[in-house]
């Protein structure tokens, strides 16, 4: 069973809370990150401590919700190492998982139901990541520090 970090920002508590208990009961090791109910919050403030979390390896997988989950995909993508992927339906959650072996999912607390964003959650942490998809993520890999303008060819 991975470990998780998920954390959102005031926009997506429930969704972050009903996500904690549903994989917490899955028997996943969960550490919670975010405000309390009525506090105001910076979603990048979260995907950072989440993000970071992943890439120092201290635990496997992140979720992350804000509002859209367009917010905490921007800011957790910006760490190094981390693949973070916004998922809507049971689609993207599986191929966030085969194709780019996502390390965090993004989520919206504000467009998803609770009971639908914990089916999204279970089918990304189900699947298998596709071994014939790696050049890519290589490629992604380059990218990470290369100067602006520079493709990983060069
Ligand atoms: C906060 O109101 C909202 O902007 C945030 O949760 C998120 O949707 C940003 O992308």
């Amino acid at each position: 069973m991975p470990t998780l970090a998920i954390g959102s920002d005031h926009a997506a508590i429930r969704l972050r809370r009903a996500l904690v208990e549903h994989l917490r009961e899955r028997g996943f090791t969960v550490t919670e990150v975010g405000p309390s109910e009525g506090d105001k919050s910076d979603y990048p403030d979260q995907a950072a401590v989440v993000a970071r979390a992943v890439v120092r390896g201290e635990v496997e997988r992140g979720i992350l919700c804000c509002g859209t989950g367009i917010g905490v995909s921007i800011a957790a993508n910006k760490i190094a190492g981390v693949r973070a992927a916004l998922v809507h339906d049971p689609t993207t959650a599986r191929l966030a998982a085969q194709h780019n072996r996502a390390n965090v999912l993004c989520m919206g607390g504000r467009l998803l139901a609770d009971e639908y964003g914990c089916e999204l959650a279970d089918i990304w942490l189900e699947t298998a990541f596709e071994d014939r998809h790696q050049r890519r993520l290589d490629k992604i890999t380059a990218l990470e520090g290369a100067p602006d303008g520079v493709t990983p060819e060069g």
